[in-house]
C-alpha cells in the first residue's frame, strides 16, 4: 500500500495487525541497512540512575543530586529518576488508561480521529510521519493532547483515559518544576532561570502505542529522532525497545520498575549552547509483545509563539561565542514536523 492508501482512521497500525497482515507494507520500511547501520547495539552500558529522594533534605543532598544531573544532562542527554514524587498508582492508570484508550472500541477512536489542533483538544491518529517527508511512517499509533498552558476540560478527553490525564500530568507539571530547578543550578544559575525563560509552560502528552510486528526487522516503533522540546518526561512499561546513541552506539533505556526517563530535548541545547546534549533515540519493533509509552513535552505550544531564545547570555562569552541564532520555538517546530523523522538533526539547521 502506498501513504494515501493506508487508511488510518481504520485503526492505523493496530487496524493492520487486527487484519492478521503477515508483511509489514512498504511504506513502514526503514532505508536499508539503517538497522543495521555502522553503530552497534551494545550491553554493558547503562544510562545513569538518579534518586530524588534527598532531594529536599539539606544543601549537600541537593548538591550532590545536582552534580549528577549535570554529568547526565551532560555527557548522556538521558537519566532515569526514580523517588520522583509521582506515585506509582498515578503511573500504573496513566498505563492502563493509555491501553483503554488504544483498545476501545474503533469506532469510539474514529470519532477522535483528528490532525488538527486548532479543531481538537485531544488528537488520535497513526503517526505524523505519515504526511511528513520521512523515508518511512513508523509502526505506532498515538494520541496527543496540550496539557498546559491550556489545559483541556474533562469533556474534551475521552472516558478511558481522562482521569489518568488529568493525575498523571499535574504530577509530571511538578516535576517539571523540580527537574528545571535542578538543571539551571546544574548551568551555576540561579534555580529559577529556567523556568522564567517559560520552558515550563507547555506541555504536550503523547501517547504512543505499539502493536506487535510481523517483521520487525524491516521498521521502527520510532525512528532515530532527537525531541523537539526543552524537556521530555517519558513513562514506558515493561517492554523495552527504547535506545539512544551513545558514542556511535545504541544503549538500551532498560525498563526500570516505577522509574521516569527523563531527557534533553533541542531547545535546551539550543539554549545552553551545547553544554547539554539532546540525544537521538529511536524505538524497535518487536514481535510478540504490545508496548505503551506516554511522553510529556516541555516544549512549544500548537499556536504561533513568537517567544526568540537563542544561547543564554549567561552561558555565552568572547572564548565561547553563541553557536546558534536566535529562533522562535514556531519556527523550530514547524520545519521539525514538516521534515519529519528523516533520521537528520533538525538543530544543525540554525547553527
Ligand atoms: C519518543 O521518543 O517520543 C518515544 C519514546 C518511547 O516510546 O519510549
Ligand atoms: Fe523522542
Amino acid at each position: 500500500i502506498e501513504r494515501k492508501a493506508f487508511d488510518e482512521t481504520k485503526e492505523g497500525v493496530k487496524g493492520l495487525v487486527g487484519a492478521k497482515i503477515t508483511q509489514v507494507p512498504r511504506i513502514f520500511h526503514v532505508s536499508q541497512g539503517s538497522l543495521t547501520d555502522k553503530n552497534p547495539s551494545v550491553s554493558d552500558l547503562e544510562i545513569p540512575t538518579i534518586d530524588f529522594a534527598n532531594v529536599h533534605v539539606d544543601k549537600a543532598s541537593r548538591e550532590a543530586v545536582v552534580e549528577k544531573v549535570r554529568y547526565a544532562a551532560e555527557k548522556w542527554g538521558f537519566f532515569q529518576v526514580i523517588n520522583h514524587g509521582v506515585p506509582l498508582n498515578v503511573l500504573e492508570e496513566m498505563k492502563d488508561g493509555g491501553l483503554r484508550f488504544h483498545e476501545e472500541d474503533p469506532e469510539v477512536k474514529k470519532s477522535y480521529f483528528s490532525r488538527d489542533f486548532n479543531k481538537n483538544k485531544f488528537v488520535y491518529n497513526s503517526n505524523f510521519d505519515l504526511y511528513s517527508a520521512s523515508p518511512s511512517v513508523n509502526w505506532r499509533d498515538a494520541f496527543s493532547c496540550y496539557m498546559a498552558p491550556d489545559p483541556p476540560s474533562p469533556e474534551d478527553l475521552p472516558v478511558t483515559c481522562r482521569d489518568a490525564m488529568m493525575e498523571f500530568s499535574t504530577h509530571v507539571m511538578s516535576l517539571g518544576g523540580l527537574l528545571f530547578e535542578l538543571l539551571s543550578e546544574a548551568l551555576g544559575l540561579r534555580s529559577d532561570i529556567l523556568k522564567s525563560m517559560d520552558c515550563l509552560k507547555t506541555v504536550l502528552m503523547i501517547c504512543n502505542y505499539y502493536p506487535p510486528c510481523p517483521q520487525p526487522d524491516l521498521t521502527l516503533g520510532i525512528s532515530k529522532h532527537s525531541d523537539n522540546s526543552f524537556l521530555t518526561v517519558l513513562l514506558q512499561d515493561n517492554i523495552g525497545g527504547l535506545q539512544i546513541l551513545h558514542q556511535d552506539s545504541w544503549v538500551d533505556v532498560s525498563p526500570l520498575p516505577g522509574a521516569l526517563v527523563i531527557n534533553i530535548g533541542d531547545f535546551l541545547q539550543l539554549i545552553t549552547n551545547d553544554k547539554f546534549v539532546s540525544v537521538e533515540h529511536r524505538v524497535l519493533a518487536n514481535r510478540e509483545e504490545t508496548r505503551i509509552s506516554i511522553a510529556c513535552f516541555f516544549s512549544s505550544s500548537a499556536l504561533p509563539n513568537s517567544t526568540v531564545y537563542g544561547p543564554m547570555k549567561e552561558l555565552v562569552s568572547e572564548e565561547n561565542p553563541p553557536k546558534y541564532r536566535d529562533i522562535t520555538l514556531t519556527e523550530y517546530t514547524q520545519g521539525y514536523f514538516a521534515k519529519g523523522l528523516d533520521g537528520t538533526s533538525h538543530l544543525s539547521n540554525f547553527r
